[in-house]
């Protein structure tokens, strides 16, 4: 009897992280019936990366509106779970990382009586409130699951301090490190041609350093997004040779601040989001990286870009720890006091761009599986 395996995502960054444990539980298809079920809590940000992925989900929520509140939210996807695990019975539910998707469906699989299998687990701040709501996602999800995929040491031994079993952690590396390579294979592939890659080509000056940004966290949202825009425009100012290129979240509470604040100095230049080919291109060419995100934070180390990040706290310290990324928080004077450093000595700049790999070798979804078939 074939295992039966029901991946489910809904945001960007875990359908990134997800995408290549799709296509590997589907190599081995002989021995596991696979589905995929997206909520859809984001829409095109999601519908960007299964296009590039080549994945058709068999069961699409359809759940995003327009700034979505987090109760109505959280309530739809276990409501909407409900007829999808009943139909398809899966003996194993794969959820990532901390969003709301990745809690309210590991409630709705032990609901359901199918084993919740955690991947990206065991991260933390230990701060409730930073960020939010995520570090209580990823505890509940914890609570509930029966198999815990850690990405590194550090998380093993987070959950492994909340009395978690040995056993049922495995330590794998980070998803994103597989995701960064099967992009960065198909981008080399002759047949590849990206239309956004051309066109931030057209776009980019060149002469100038290429400072990225992105930035959407919910505890950023209001003040913190205001001292970020003010950050980046006294940056902008004072560094007439930098030209700062920031492809704006799609959620209303940073695209209002954002284009309100910045949308009208010469070297800043605000964008859609991006294709993640186009936007592990445009890290690539970066001379710097200032951003809230967690997926940012675990791939710029492999490429070798120092990066800034927007929070007071960060679940992944391995990078901070090897000074290859700094926490700044979103005190204006700080982000723009730090950036000025970076850029006007080389020293300290050479010092942060160290290429590393903390995160991960790029086989974390071949040890799952692995461990899936002798479980
Ligand atoms: C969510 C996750 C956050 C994750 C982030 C990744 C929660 C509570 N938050 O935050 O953990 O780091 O995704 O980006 O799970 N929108 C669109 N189109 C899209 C996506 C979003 O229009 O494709 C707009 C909609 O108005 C939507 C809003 O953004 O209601 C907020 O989306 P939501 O998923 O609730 O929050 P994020 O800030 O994206
Ligand atoms: N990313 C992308 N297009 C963009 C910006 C980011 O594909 O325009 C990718 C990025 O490479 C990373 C992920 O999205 O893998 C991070 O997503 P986000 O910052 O939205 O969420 P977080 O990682 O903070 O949860």
């Amino acid at each position: 009897m074939k295992k039966k395996n029901l991946i489910v995502f809904g945001t960007r960054p875990e359908a990134i992280k997800m995408a290549p444990l799709v296509k590997a539980f589907q190599k081995q298809h002989e021995h596991f019936e696979t589905k995929v079920c997206i909520t859809a809590q984001h829409r095109e940000m999601l519908d960007q990366v299964l296009s590039f992925f080549e994945i058709t989900p068999d069961y699409d929520l359809d759940l995003m509106k327009p700034n979505q509140n987090l109760y109505g939210l959280t309530a739809d996807i276990i409501t909407g779970l409900k007829p999808v695990l009943e139909d398809f019975h899966p003996d194993y539910v794969y959820v990532h990382g901390d969003t709301t998707t990745t809690m309210a469906t590991s409630l709705a699989a032990f609901y359901a009586g199918a084993k919740v299998c955690h991947v990206e687990a065991g991260l933390r701040t230990h701060n409730m409130k930073s960020p939010f709501p995520e570090e209580m996602n990823r505890c509940v999800t914890g609570v509930v699951s029966e198999i815990h995929f850690a990405p590194t040491t550090t998380s093993r031994d987070n959950l492994v301090a909340e009395n978690k079993s040995q056993e049922s952690i495995l330590v794998t590396g980070n998803t994103v490190i597989d995701a960064l390579e099967f992009s960065v294979n198909k981008v080399k592939s002759e047949s590849y041609k990206d239309h956004e890659v051309e066109k931030l080509k057209e776009l980019l000056d060149t002469s100038r350093r290429l400072v990225l940004v992105t930035g959407h966290r919910r505890e950023n949202h209001g003040q913190g997004f205001i001292n970020i825009c003010k950050a980046l425009r006294q940056l902008a100012e004072d560094n007439a040779d930098i030209e700062i290129v920031y492809p704006v979240h799609l959620n209303p509470n940073v695209q209002k601040p954002v284009y309100d604040l910045l949308g009208d100095i010469p070297n800043i230049k605000l964008i859609a989001p991006l294709s993640y080919p186009a936007f592990v291109w445009l890290m690539d060419q970066s001379y710097l990286i200032i951003t809230d995100s967690g997926g940012v934070q675990e791939e710029a180390p492999s490429l070798g870009k120092p990066v800034l990040v927007m929070r007071d706290t960060t679940e992944r310290p391995e990078a901070v720890d090897a000074g290859t990324v700094k926490l700044v928080g979103t005190d204006a004077t700080l982000i723009v006091s730090e950036a000025n450093k970076l850029l006007a000595d080389e020293r300290a700049y050479k010092e942060m761009s160290k290429l590393h790999n903390p995160y991960g070798d790029g086989k974390a979804c071949i040890r799952i599986v692995d461990h899936i078939s002798k479980n």
